[in-house]
């Protein structure tokens, strides 16, 4: 002890300017690795929203606390079904009440289809956000699972809702170019998700694409369908298929093509895999349908043709990431609404 403390007093001069040079490059260090790892990751601090509940619990519409996702008691005693407002390929779904609450029971049709609906199922668990439509409950045994309804239905009604005389005021180029930010922020997310880059596997055309996802009534864009998201992981060289089968016309990237001609007939096995890259060839084609043709859509897509044309490249690698998608969507619209507001202060 007194050796130590001697020890402590006997430092040199010379001793004690490197031990705080010592001191500072490590600190030094530490603010470099900070700032590098910032870059490299989106901090989820950043992203979280703190009106949304923890994992395992939903809150929707008035609700003022978090409850927690329905048991398959509860689903098949609280909730009401009232009648059926959609199906797909996997699911039949009704509109239903639960504690005055509307929302929709969708309930599996085909046994055979039971993994792809697990496999939604937990990506719906795992990936709740403003993103992603919100899980109410489930009933693995039952084959049910309960979400917040949608009144404005899937995407695919939009210019029908649109045509609506009390929806004529967002009938604009500004609303719809914002609902073409949201759906890239979309892919942008499922793109960096917490479960790694997934893929919408479930869009081989567009009215298809467009049934995935759902319209809300504050005009914004969540995903609702999630059975076919299937993960690329580039560093383990993980690709991905969508089914099993052949796919034809121009809405599906090149890659996902059969490639070796008309006279070899198409195996499964010998169709090469592909990555995230096949959701940013389909970027244009649905952001096209999303901004319509009202005044000033041309407009807007004029300003988007670099970007399309970079997404439309034949070579995945050579296509832009969904980041650089939504961040050129953003430019754009900000640029163009500034451009808009200055000729409106004018004409004043
Ligand atoms: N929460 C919801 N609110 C309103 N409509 C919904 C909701 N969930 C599903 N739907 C309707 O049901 C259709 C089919 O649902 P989806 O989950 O895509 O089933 P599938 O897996 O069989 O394709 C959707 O395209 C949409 O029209
Ligand atoms: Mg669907």
């Amino acid at each position: 002890m007194r050796q130590q403390h001697g020890n402590k007093k006997g430092l040199t001069h010379r001793e004690v300017p490197r031990g705080v040079g010592l001191l500072l490059a490590m600190a030094l260090m530490n603010v470099l690795l900070y700032l590098c790892l910032d870059q490299f990751f989106i901090s989820p601090r950043s992203a979280e929203d703190p009106r949304r509940c923890p994992y395992g619990y939903f809150r929707m519409g008035r609700m003022r606390n978090c409850s927690h996702w329905l048991s398959c008691e509860e689903l098949r005693t609280e909730v009401r079904q009232l009648r059926r407002i959609g199906e797909g390929a996997v699911k039949r779904v009704f509109l239903s009440e639960w504690n005055e609450h509307k929302v929709a029971l969708s309930r599996l049709t085909r046994l055979e289809m039971k993994d792809d609906f697990l496999h939604g199922l937990q990506m719906l668990k795992s990936l709740q956000s403003e993103h992603v439509v919100t899980l109410v409950g489930y009933c693995e045994e039952d084959g049910t699972v309960l979400t917040e309804y949608h009144p404005l239905g899937s995407l695919s009604n939009l210019e029908e809702t649109l045509n609506l005389s009390k929806y004529r005021d967002v009938n604009t180029w500004q609303q719809r170019l914002q609902l073409a930010v949201e759906y890239i922020s979309i892919i942008t997310y499922l793109h960096h998700s917490p479960l790694g880059t997934r893929v919408m596997c479930d869009s081989n055309d567009l009215p298809k694409t467009l049934s995935q996802y759902l319209l809300t009534s504050n005009f914004s864009i969540v995903a609702n369908d999630l059975d076919a998201l299937p993960l690329v992981d580039h560093d383990s060289r993980v690709l991905v298929k969508c089914g099993h089968r052949e796919l034809h016309g121009d809405f599906v990237a090149p890659e996902q093509l059969w490639p070796y001609g008309e006279d070899t007939p198409f195996q499964d096995d010998l169709m090469p895999s592909y990555d995230e890259k096949i959701d940013i060839w389909k970027i244009p084609d649905v952001s096209s349908f999303l901004l319509g043709h009202v005044e000033g859509s041309d407009m807007v897509r004029f300003h988007l043709f670099d970007i399309h044309k970079a997404c439309k490249s034949q070579i995945p690698a050579e296509r832009p990431t969904a980041q650089d998608v939504l961040d050129t969507y953003r430019k754009v619209l900000h640029s163009l609404r500034d451009t808009v507001m200055s000729q409106t202060k004018e004409m004043l």
